[in-house]
Protein backbone atom coordinates (compact mmCIF):
# COMPACT_ATOMS: atom_id res chain seq x y z
CA UNK A 1 0.00 0.00 0.00
CA UNK A 2 1.16 3.62 -0.94
CA UNK A 3 1.41 6.48 1.45
CA UNK A 4 -1.49 7.73 2.93
CA UNK A 5 -2.22 10.97 1.52
CA UNK A 6 -1.53 14.21 2.86
CA UNK A 7 -4.23 16.88 2.79
CA UNK A 8 -3.29 20.50 2.64
CA UNK A 9 -4.23 21.24 6.20
CA UNK A 10 -2.56 18.26 7.40
CA UNK A 11 0.46 19.56 5.44
CA UNK A 12 0.81 22.86 6.37
CA UNK A 13 0.05 21.91 10.50
CA UNK A 14 2.62 19.06 9.70
CA UNK A 15 5.18 20.80 8.09
CA UNK A 16 5.33 24.05 8.04
CA UNK A 17 5.51 25.69 11.43
CA UNK A 18 5.83 29.52 11.74
CA UNK A 19 7.85 31.05 14.25
CA UNK A 20 5.12 33.41 16.69
CA UNK A 21 2.48 31.42 13.86
CA UNK A 22 -0.95 31.33 15.07
CA UNK A 23 -3.02 29.55 12.83
CA UNK A 24 -4.57 32.06 10.81
CA UNK A 25 -1.92 32.44 7.51
CA UNK A 26 -2.58 28.61 7.36
CA UNK A 27 -6.18 28.98 7.91
CA UNK A 28 -6.15 31.70 4.47
CA UNK A 29 -4.57 29.20 2.66
CA UNK A 30 -7.60 26.89 3.60
CA UNK A 31 -9.79 29.14 2.13
CA UNK A 32 -8.43 30.06 -0.81
CA UNK A 33 -8.89 26.06 -1.53
CA UNK A 34 -12.53 26.65 -0.68
CA UNK A 35 -13.08 29.35 -3.34
CA UNK A 36 -10.78 27.34 -5.88
CA UNK A 37 -13.25 24.57 -5.07
CA UNK A 38 -16.08 26.78 -5.49
CA UNK A 39 -14.75 28.35 -8.96
CA UNK A 40 -13.54 25.24 -10.16
CA UNK A 41 -17.41 23.59 -9.30
CA UNK A 42 -18.45 26.83 -11.41
CA UNK A 43 -15.61 26.10 -14.23
CA UNK A 44 -16.91 22.68 -15.03
CA UNK A 45 -20.55 23.30 -15.92
CA UNK A 46 -19.85 26.54 -17.02
CA UNK A 47 -20.83 25.88 -21.21
CA UNK A 48 -24.68 24.50 -19.12
CA UNK A 49 -25.64 27.09 -16.86
CA UNK A 50 -25.23 30.96 -18.94
CA UNK A 51 -21.87 31.51 -17.34
CA UNK A 52 -20.14 32.23 -20.32
CA UNK A 53 -19.05 35.01 -22.27
CA UNK A 54 -18.80 38.85 -21.79
CA UNK A 55 -20.32 40.72 -18.84
CA UNK A 56 -21.06 44.05 -20.44
CA UNK A 57 -18.36 45.81 -18.47
CA UNK A 58 -14.75 47.17 -18.33
CA UNK A 59 -12.46 46.37 -15.36
CA UNK A 60 -9.69 49.21 -14.18
CA UNK A 61 -7.38 47.79 -16.72
CA UNK A 62 -9.40 48.70 -19.20
CA UNK A 63 -10.33 45.03 -20.08
CA UNK A 64 -13.64 43.43 -21.08
CA UNK A 65 -14.76 41.87 -17.49
CA UNK A 66 -16.52 38.08 -18.38
CA UNK A 67 -19.02 37.41 -16.21
CA UNK A 68 -17.21 34.44 -14.84
CA UNK A 69 -14.19 36.99 -13.80
CA UNK A 70 -17.09 38.52 -11.87
CA UNK A 71 -17.84 35.19 -10.04
CA UNK A 72 -15.08 34.54 -9.40
CA UNK A 73 -14.43 37.80 -7.89
CA UNK A 74 -17.17 37.98 -5.76
CA UNK A 75 -16.48 34.04 -4.60
CA UNK A 76 -13.32 35.67 -3.06
CA UNK A 77 -14.37 38.81 -1.60
CA UNK A 78 -17.40 36.79 -0.01
CA UNK A 79 -15.28 33.80 1.39
CA UNK A 80 -12.54 36.43 2.95
CA UNK A 81 -15.27 38.64 4.02
CA UNK A 82 -17.12 35.80 6.15
CA UNK A 83 -14.04 34.37 6.77
CA UNK A 84 -12.86 37.18 9.63
CA UNK A 85 -9.18 36.05 8.17
CA UNK A 86 -8.29 39.67 6.06
CA UNK A 87 -8.86 42.81 7.57
CA UNK A 88 -8.24 44.30 3.55
CA UNK A 89 -8.75 42.65 0.49
CA UNK A 90 -7.53 44.42 -2.84
CA UNK A 91 -8.30 42.29 -6.56
CA UNK A 92 -7.19 42.85 -10.30
CA UNK A 93 -10.96 43.68 -10.78
CA UNK A 94 -11.64 46.06 -8.37
CA UNK A 95 -10.71 50.21 -8.97
CA UNK A 96 -9.73 50.22 -4.72
CA UNK A 97 -9.22 47.91 -1.78
CA UNK A 98 -12.02 46.77 0.13
CA UNK A 99 -11.39 47.42 3.87
CA UNK A 100 -13.11 44.98 6.11
CA UNK A 101 -12.88 47.28 9.94
CA UNK A 102 -15.30 44.28 11.50
CA UNK A 103 -12.59 42.07 10.92
CA UNK A 104 -9.81 44.64 12.69
CA UNK A 105 -7.66 43.91 15.34
CA UNK A 106 -7.90 39.46 15.25
CA UNK A 107 -6.78 39.67 11.51
CA UNK A 108 -4.18 40.84 10.76
CA UNK A 109 -3.72 39.75 6.96
CA UNK A 110 -4.52 41.39 3.85
CA UNK A 111 -4.87 39.81 0.81
CA UNK A 112 -4.14 40.57 -3.11
CA UNK A 113 -5.64 38.96 -6.38
CA UNK A 114 -5.93 37.84 -9.54
CA UNK A 115 -9.88 35.92 -9.57
CA UNK A 116 -9.58 34.51 -12.57
CA UNK A 117 -6.16 34.89 -14.71
CA UNK A 118 -6.39 33.90 -18.60
CA UNK A 119 -10.03 34.83 -18.51
CA UNK A 120 -9.67 35.17 -22.33
CA UNK A 121 -9.81 31.18 -22.26
CA UNK A 122 -13.29 30.97 -20.43
CA UNK A 123 -15.07 30.37 -23.45
CA UNK A 124 -13.18 27.62 -25.40
CA UNK A 125 -12.69 25.72 -22.52
CA UNK A 126 -8.97 26.23 -22.00
CA UNK A 127 -6.64 26.72 -18.54
CA UNK A 128 -7.50 29.05 -16.46
CA UNK A 129 -6.37 30.11 -13.18
CA UNK A 130 -6.15 32.45 -9.63
CA UNK A 131 -2.82 34.36 -8.42
CA UNK A 132 -2.74 35.02 -4.89
CA UNK A 133 -0.49 37.48 -2.59
CA UNK A 134 -0.50 37.86 1.30
CA UNK A 135 0.58 40.60 3.03
CA UNK A 136 1.05 41.17 6.97
CA UNK A 137 0.06 44.23 8.52
CA UNK A 138 2.70 46.42 9.64
CA UNK A 139 0.55 48.19 12.28
CA UNK A 140 -1.33 46.84 15.21
CA UNK A 141 -2.85 49.98 16.81
CA UNK A 142 -5.01 50.73 13.68
CA UNK A 143 -6.68 49.49 10.75
CA UNK A 144 -4.33 49.25 7.74
CA UNK A 145 -4.83 52.49 4.86
CA UNK A 146 -5.29 51.38 0.89
CA UNK A 147 -1.73 52.67 0.92
CA UNK A 148 -0.26 49.47 2.91
CA UNK A 149 -1.37 47.00 0.57
CA UNK A 150 1.10 48.80 -1.76
CA UNK A 151 4.33 46.87 -1.42
CA UNK A 152 7.29 45.47 -2.42
CA UNK A 153 6.92 41.70 -3.44
CA UNK A 154 9.67 40.97 -0.90
CA UNK A 155 7.32 41.75 2.32
CA UNK A 156 4.92 39.14 1.00
CA UNK A 157 4.01 36.11 3.95
CA UNK A 158 2.00 33.77 1.39
CA UNK A 159 1.66 33.22 -2.09
CA UNK A 160 0.25 31.11 -4.95
CA UNK A 161 -1.94 30.00 -7.28
CA UNK A 162 -4.84 27.79 -8.30
CA UNK A 163 -4.65 26.38 -11.10
CA UNK A 164 -7.98 25.15 -13.03
CA UNK A 165 -6.49 22.26 -15.59
CA UNK A 166 -7.31 18.94 -16.30
CA UNK A 167 -7.58 18.89 -12.88
CA UNK A 168 -7.30 22.06 -9.92
CA UNK A 169 -4.81 22.49 -8.47
CA UNK A 170 -3.34 24.76 -5.31
CA UNK A 171 0.26 25.52 -5.80
CA UNK A 172 1.77 27.77 -2.87
CA UNK A 173 4.78 29.64 -0.39
CA UNK A 174 5.62 30.80 2.60
CA UNK A 175 8.82 31.50 2.24
CA UNK A 176 9.70 27.46 2.90
CA UNK A 177 9.56 25.71 -0.81
CA UNK A 178 6.57 25.83 -3.17
CA UNK A 179 4.39 22.55 -2.73
CA UNK A 180 1.29 21.78 -4.94
CA UNK A 181 -1.76 19.99 -3.92
CA UNK A 182 -4.07 18.41 -6.78
CA UNK A 183 -8.04 18.36 -5.47
CA UNK A 184 -9.06 14.90 -5.56
CA UNK A 185 -12.61 15.71 -6.58
CA UNK A 186 -14.10 12.34 -4.58
CA UNK A 187 -13.30 13.28 -1.55
CA UNK A 188 -13.47 17.51 -2.26
CA UNK A 189 -9.53 17.48 -0.53
CA UNK A 190 -6.97 18.74 -2.10
CA UNK A 191 -3.94 16.23 -1.35
CA UNK A 192 -0.44 16.66 -1.45
CA UNK A 193 0.97 15.71 -5.26
CA UNK A 194 4.30 17.93 -5.52
CA UNK A 195 6.00 18.20 -2.53
CA UNK A 196 9.06 20.72 -2.58
CA UNK A 197 8.76 21.75 -6.25
CA UNK A 198 12.18 22.22 -8.01
CA UNK A 199 13.16 24.31 -11.30
CA UNK A 200 15.54 22.83 -13.62
CA UNK A 201 18.12 25.46 -14.01
CA UNK A 202 17.66 25.44 -18.04
CA UNK A 203 14.89 24.47 -20.04
CA UNK A 204 13.69 23.78 -23.27
CA UNK A 205 10.57 25.46 -23.41
CA UNK A 206 9.49 29.04 -23.84
CA UNK A 207 6.58 30.45 -23.64
CA UNK A 208 5.56 34.05 -25.19
CA UNK A 209 2.92 35.85 -27.09
CA UNK A 210 5.00 36.25 -30.53
CA UNK A 211 1.92 37.72 -32.38
CA UNK A 212 3.46 41.15 -30.48
CA UNK A 213 7.01 40.72 -32.11
CA UNK A 214 6.56 43.89 -33.97
CA UNK A 215 6.02 45.79 -30.74
CA UNK A 216 8.99 44.86 -28.72
CA UNK A 217 12.67 46.34 -28.22
CA UNK A 218 15.69 45.12 -30.17
CA UNK A 219 16.65 43.24 -26.92
CA UNK A 220 13.66 41.12 -26.60
CA UNK A 221 13.80 40.47 -30.17
CA UNK A 222 17.23 39.55 -30.25
CA UNK A 223 16.47 37.35 -27.16
CA UNK A 224 13.32 35.14 -28.65
CA UNK A 225 15.16 34.87 -32.04
CA UNK A 226 18.13 32.95 -30.25
CA UNK A 227 15.65 30.71 -28.90
CA UNK A 228 15.07 29.34 -32.49
CA UNK A 229 18.49 28.68 -33.61
CA UNK A 230 19.13 25.23 -34.25
CA UNK A 231 22.02 24.08 -31.75
CA UNK A 232 22.19 20.76 -30.59
CA UNK A 233 24.86 21.83 -27.14
CA UNK A 234 22.84 24.26 -25.94
CA UNK A 235 19.13 22.46 -26.48
CA UNK A 236 18.21 24.97 -28.93
CA UNK A 237 15.70 25.47 -30.89
CA UNK A 238 13.40 25.61 -27.30
CA UNK A 239 9.36 24.54 -28.23
CA UNK A 240 6.94 27.62 -27.73
CA UNK A 241 4.33 26.72 -25.28
CA UNK A 242 1.70 29.35 -25.02
CA UNK A 243 -1.97 28.95 -23.61
CA UNK A 244 -3.01 32.71 -23.09
CA UNK A 245 -3.17 31.47 -18.99
CA UNK A 246 0.33 33.10 -17.40
CA UNK A 247 -0.92 30.51 -14.25
CA UNK A 248 -0.72 27.67 -16.83
CA UNK A 249 2.42 28.80 -18.55
CA UNK A 250 4.10 29.54 -15.66
CA UNK A 251 3.47 26.16 -14.09
CA UNK A 252 4.34 23.97 -17.14
CA UNK A 253 7.71 25.78 -16.76
CA UNK A 254 7.81 25.69 -12.69
CA UNK A 255 7.86 21.73 -13.23
CA UNK A 256 10.05 21.55 -16.29
CA UNK A 257 12.13 24.63 -16.58
CA UNK A 258 12.05 27.34 -19.53
CA UNK A 259 10.89 30.83 -19.37
CA UNK A 260 7.75 32.71 -19.89
CA UNK A 261 7.97 36.31 -21.28
CA UNK A 262 5.59 39.30 -20.67
CA UNK A 263 8.13 41.47 -21.61
CA UNK A 264 7.74 45.85 -21.72
CA UNK A 265 6.96 46.63 -25.57
CA UNK A 266 8.31 49.95 -27.19
CA UNK A 267 5.16 51.93 -26.76
CA UNK A 268 4.21 50.28 -23.64
CA UNK A 269 7.56 49.90 -21.35
CA UNK A 270 5.58 48.87 -18.83
CA UNK A 271 4.06 45.36 -20.30
CA UNK A 272 0.98 43.95 -19.46
CA UNK A 273 1.12 42.27 -16.52
CA UNK A 274 0.14 43.67 -13.10
CA UNK A 275 3.03 43.79 -10.34
CA UNK A 276 1.13 43.36 -7.31
CA UNK A 277 -1.74 40.50 -8.13
CA UNK A 278 0.32 38.67 -11.04
CA UNK A 279 4.39 39.36 -11.23
CA UNK A 280 5.22 39.36 -7.19
CA UNK A 281 2.96 36.00 -6.37
CA UNK A 282 4.70 34.29 -9.04
CA UNK A 283 8.01 35.52 -8.94
CA UNK A 284 8.48 34.24 -5.01
CA UNK A 285 6.97 31.18 -5.91
CA UNK A 286 9.44 30.54 -8.56
CA UNK A 287 12.74 32.02 -6.43
CA UNK A 288 11.53 29.65 -4.07
CA UNK A 289 11.82 26.84 -6.27
CA UNK A 290 15.35 27.84 -7.32
CA UNK A 291 14.26 29.88 -10.35
CA UNK A 292 14.48 33.71 -11.13
CA UNK A 293 11.84 36.42 -11.98
CA UNK A 294 13.28 39.55 -13.49
CA UNK A 295 11.62 43.04 -15.07
CA UNK A 296 15.07 42.40 -17.76
CA UNK A 297 16.94 45.23 -15.65
CA UNK A 298 15.83 44.51 -12.18
CA UNK A 299 14.73 41.43 -9.67
CA UNK A 300 10.77 41.25 -9.35
CA UNK A 301 10.65 41.56 -5.67
CA UNK A 302 12.53 44.51 -5.65
CA UNK A 303 10.30 46.09 -7.70
CA UNK A 304 9.10 49.26 -5.65
CA UNK A 305 5.40 49.39 -5.49
CA UNK A 306 3.72 52.55 -6.52
CA UNK A 307 0.28 51.63 -7.58
CA UNK A 308 -2.27 48.96 -6.66
CA UNK A 309 -2.51 48.16 -10.42
CA UNK A 310 1.03 49.30 -11.28
CA UNK A 311 2.35 46.81 -14.86
CA UNK A 312 5.82 45.36 -15.13
CA UNK A 313 7.27 43.63 -17.86
CA UNK A 314 7.89 40.09 -16.35
CA UNK A 315 10.51 37.19 -17.38
CA UNK A 316 10.01 34.12 -15.34
CA UNK A 317 11.67 30.65 -15.09
CA UNK A 318 14.62 28.73 -15.08
CA UNK A 319 17.55 30.74 -13.46
CA UNK A 320 19.78 30.67 -16.62
CA UNK A 321 17.27 30.69 -18.83
CA UNK A 322 16.13 34.32 -17.19
CA UNK A 323 19.44 35.20 -17.16
CA UNK A 324 20.19 35.07 -21.24
CA UNK A 325 17.14 36.99 -21.65
CA UNK A 326 18.39 39.93 -19.10
CA UNK A 327 21.38 40.35 -20.71
CA UNK A 328 20.03 40.49 -24.52
CA UNK A 329 17.53 42.61 -23.31
CA UNK A 330 20.50 44.64 -21.35
CA UNK A 331 22.05 44.82 -24.86
CA UNK A 332 24.56 42.64 -23.73
CA UNK A 333 24.91 40.08 -26.15
O1 LIG B 1 -3.20 38.80 -17.02
C1 LIG B 1 -3.82 38.50 -18.03
C2 LIG B 1 -3.45 37.42 -19.00
O2 LIG B 1 -4.64 36.85 -19.43
C3 LIG B 1 -2.47 36.32 -18.57
O3 LIG B 1 -3.07 35.25 -17.93
C4 LIG B 1 -1.87 35.89 -19.88
O4 LIG B 1 -0.59 35.32 -19.78
C5 LIG B 1 -1.85 37.16 -20.66
O5 LIG B 1 -2.80 38.04 -20.09
C6 LIG B 1 -2.22 36.95 -22.09
O6 LIG B 1 -2.11 38.13 -22.75
P1 LIG B 1 -2.13 38.20 -24.36
O7 LIG B 1 -3.51 37.85 -24.75
O8 LIG B 1 -1.76 39.60 -24.65
O9 LIG B 1 -1.11 37.21 -24.83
Amino acid sequence: MGQFPLTLSRFILQKQTFPGGTGELSRILDQVGLVGKLIAQDLRRAGLINILGASGEVNVQGETVKKLDEIANETFLKAFRQSGLACAIASEEMEKPVLLPENWPQAKYMLLFDPLDGSSNTDCNMPLGAIFSVLKCERNDRMPTEDELVRRGTEQVAAGYLFYGSSTMLVYTVGQGVHGFTLEPGIGEYLLSHEQIRLPARGKVYGVNEGNYHKWTSGTKKYVDSLKIQDKATGRPYSVRYSGCLVADVHRILLGGGIYLYPGEVDKPNGKLRLLYEANPLAWIVEQAGGRASTGTMRILDVEAKQLHQRVPLMIGSADDVRDAEQSIQGQT
